[in-house]
């Protein structure tokens, strides 16, 4: 059996800074309550007219991560699109990126995981590599908030977390036999759907009542949550599936070189940090720049992780990763 192997890594974040200060002019929140909650001092926001959708900072993440890689878009086999935020209800973004790259008649699979997409897509690209169908695979997580949430009092909850932006790996067939991806552990658990989703638009909520006529209802159409349930849960499984992935692989926690946590929360990273006695430089954190940008979250932590020359070769790696659905995963890399 093959192994597969992350041979090129790119991101991409829309200019527009967007500061907690920016957002208390919005609505009634301020900086010190978002960066005691939550770490984050500013997020990127994809301007008015800057030409960025979730499909279009897709490929310039792409096209880093192709170029990093030394392959051309018809090298790829297959794309594997990861978002919660698509530019339309359908087709899926994996076709927008095949279009717009210019690539050939090659599957486009969207994967709708939330902030679990990308390492799904990871584990999805691995499978077809790994059976030798095929060689080289591209994955992608690209997430557009900004332009679906409830920048009023009543969606601040939600709003100061999210940001913009977008990550790319390039997954291929590995010659090495030790070195790649060690294993992939996946999870999800359907009861807890209604704590962090977005009703609508859907086929249960097709018709757009309109927002302002309903100033105290909960409106299907920005997304909710119950972070304090989100975040003891997440705590939970954030552990178990490092474990999981440790365990599978016959490795300790003293074995991980680098850990890259989903940036749900700065607390939450440090909370595992702490529970697996980590030293700062063996976790990669970068929510304070960028908010939670979900699917597109690992992707741009990695990508930046090993532009700072903190992951290196023979280093082992470890992605984890928890949210809506719930659905949470880890991914044990041999860099
Ligand atoms: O990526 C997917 C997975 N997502 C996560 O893992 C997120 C997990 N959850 C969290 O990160 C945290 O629960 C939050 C950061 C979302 C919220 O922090 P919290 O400590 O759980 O706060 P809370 O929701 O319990 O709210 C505490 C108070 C409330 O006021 P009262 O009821 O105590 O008067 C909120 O209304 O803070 C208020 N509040 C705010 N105040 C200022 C909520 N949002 C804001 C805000 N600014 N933006």
């Amino acid at each position: 059996m093959y192994m597969s192997k992350i041979i090129g890594l790119g991101s991409y974040v829309p200019e527009n800074v967007v500061t907690n200060d920016d957002l208390s002019k919005l609505m009634d929140t301020n900086d010190a309550w978002i960066q005691e909650r939550t770490g984050i001092k500013e997020r990127r926001h994809i301007k008015k007219g800057d030409g960025n959708s979730t499909s279009v900072m897709a490929v310039k993440a792409s096209i880093i991560a192709l170029e990093r890689a030394g392959l051309q878009p018809d090298d790829i086999d297959m794309i594997v699109f990861a978002t919660l935020s698509p530019d339309m209800y359908f087709p899926g973004g994996g076709v927008q990126v095949q279009e717009l790259m210019g690539m050939r008649t090659i599957p486009a699979l969207d994967v709708r995981n939330q902030c679990s997409g990308f390492v799904y897509g990871i584990s999805v690209a691995d499978q077809f590599i790994k059976t030798g169908m095929y060689k080289n695979v591209l994955v992608i997580g690209s997430e557009n908030h900004s332009g679906g949430l409830d920048f009023t009092t009543r969606g601040r909850g939600v709003s100061v977390i999210f940001g913009d932006g977008a990550g790319a790996a390039v997954v291929s067939r590995s010659d090495s036999g030790t070195e790649g991806i060690l294993s992939t552990h996946l999870h999800s658990e359907g009861k807890h759907k209604d704590e962090l989703a977005l009703q609508g638009p859907s086929t249960n909520y097709w018709v757009p009542q309109i927002i302002e006529e309903n100033p105290q209802e909960n409106i299907p159409y920005y997304p909710y949550m119950n972070g304090t349930f989100v975040f003891k849960h997440a705590v939970v499984r954030f552990a178990e599936v490092i474990n999981e992935g440790l365990q599978a692989n016959g490795l300790s926690v003293d074995d991980i070189d680098m850990l890259i946590p989903h940036q749900a929360n700065l607390r939450i990273s440090q909370f595992i940090q702490k529970k697996f006695r980590l030293p700062d430089h063996k976790v990669f954190n970068n929510i304070q720049k960028y908010g939670n940008t979900t699917a597109a979250s690992i992707p741009i932590a990695l990508t930046e992780a090993w532009e700072q020359g903190k992951i290196k070769e023979g280093d082992l790696v470890v992605l984890a990763v928890f949210g809506s659905g719930f659905t949470w995963r880890s991914v044990i890399i041999r860099w």
